[in-house]
């Protein structure tokens, strides 16, 4: 298949389009390095051996996206392009929705008018708000959402069910990421976001490496077993093998919606991250105890049966591989 995959240079993004070449499929790029380098695009190159054709630019550009359907025969889109950062999206909500929905509107758009029907779109375990138990179901209850960027992805959710009620012919795969860490044991892609980080895993690495001086620990106050967040962390490789099996769910049904939790069903507290990481590299990493973040929830993992009923895909890589491959990636790209 050939496959615009948006975003397609960012963190998610570059893993999957390792996968998708190395299951020989044809990739094309949308990316604006709003939150990417463009050298990704050669790392891409060294460990598969093969090449992408990019396009920079926005999603937003609809003459663009017109252009690439036109003169690229795209079979799928995977749609990863969208702001990701929980707090920082409470300060920011017109940038959020602006980027994370008004894009996809303009995508959509364009997919209808080419006759590109199958999307698997890149969504959020944040859409279930703060949940009411856990493990969480696909089926259990959405909304109620604490942050924009959440929001942002429950809307673009409802927007991908309205469209399939309009038309049935569509193809859709929305996948609930919860939080995906590490990196390709390559140590050529990984998690490199511009600036201070805002996901925790990246600034536990740069901790670790001296690049930054502390990891605030964002409240120890939570109804947790240590008092810190509880997240599900997923190793990025196999998220992004994920999303092999989901094209090829879609592939097989010719049409349909589908959703799915892609979460490892295992949750991990702030402090057991830091202690395996430290553990795992044999390295320290100074925290303190700070105020809570805006936005943020006690506790957060998957029930990932559902994939691994209808996806044949369960995550296979353990806390100990994400926090290796993390580090191993810091390491060799630090300058
Ligand atoms: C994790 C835990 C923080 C930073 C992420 C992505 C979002 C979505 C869901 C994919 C929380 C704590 C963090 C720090 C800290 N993923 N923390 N100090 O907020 O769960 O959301 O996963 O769609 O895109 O942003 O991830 O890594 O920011 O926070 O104590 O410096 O770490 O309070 O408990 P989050 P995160």
């Amino acid at each position: 298949m050939k496959v615009l995959v948006t975003g397609g240079l960012g963190y998610i993004g570059s893993h999957t389009c390792v996968e998708l070449l190395q299951e020989n499929n044809e990739v094309v790029v949308l990316d604006n390095l709003s939150n990417a380098k463009v050298e990704v695009k050669d790392k891409i190159k060294q460990i598969t051996n093969k090449d992408i054709k990019f396009y920079l630019g926005d999603m937003i550009d609809e003459e663009l996206l017109d252009k690439i359907f036109t003169e690229e025969k795209i079979d799928a889109v995977i749609d990863f392009a969208a702001y990701k950062a929980v707090g920082e999206s409470v300060q920011k909500p017109i940038e959020y929705y602006t980027n994370n929905v008004s894009t996809v509107l303009v995508l959509l758009k364009q997919m209808k008018k080419h006759n590109v029907k199958r999307i698997v779109f890149s969504s959020s375990a944040t859409v279930y708000g703060d949940p009411e138990h856990v493990p969480i179901k696909e089926t259990d209850k959405t909304g109620n959402t604490t942050n924009p960027y959440g929001t942002s992805k429950l809307f673009v959710e409802q927007i991908l069910k309205d469209l399939y009620k309009s038309d049935n012919t569509w193809d859709i795969a929305i996948l609930r990421y919860f939080n995906p860490i590490g990196a390709h044991p390559s140590g050529l892609i990984g998690e490199a976001p511009n600036g201070i980080p805002a996901n925790l895993m990246p600034y536990i690495a740069k901790v670790a490496s001296g690049e930054l001086e502390c990891l605030s620990v964002f409240g120890n106050d939570y109804p947790t077993k240590d008092g810190t967040g509880v997240r599900d962390y997923i190793h990025v490789v196999d998220l992004a093998k994920g999303h092999i099996k989901a094209l090829d769910k879609l592939q097989k049904e010719k049409s349909g919606l589908y959703i799915y939790n892609l979460g490892t069903g295992t949750g991990y507290s702030v402090l057991d991250l830091v202690t395996t990481f430290e553990k795992v590299n044999n390295v320290k990493v100074n925290y303190k105890i700070v105020e809570r973040r805006p936005g943020d929830i006690a506790e957060c993992f998957a029930d990932p049966t559902k994939a691994k009923e209808e996806l044949n895909w369960q995550a296979t890589l353990s806390i100990e591989d994400m926090c290796r491959d993390a580090y191993h990636f810091i390491i060799k790209n630090k300058k």
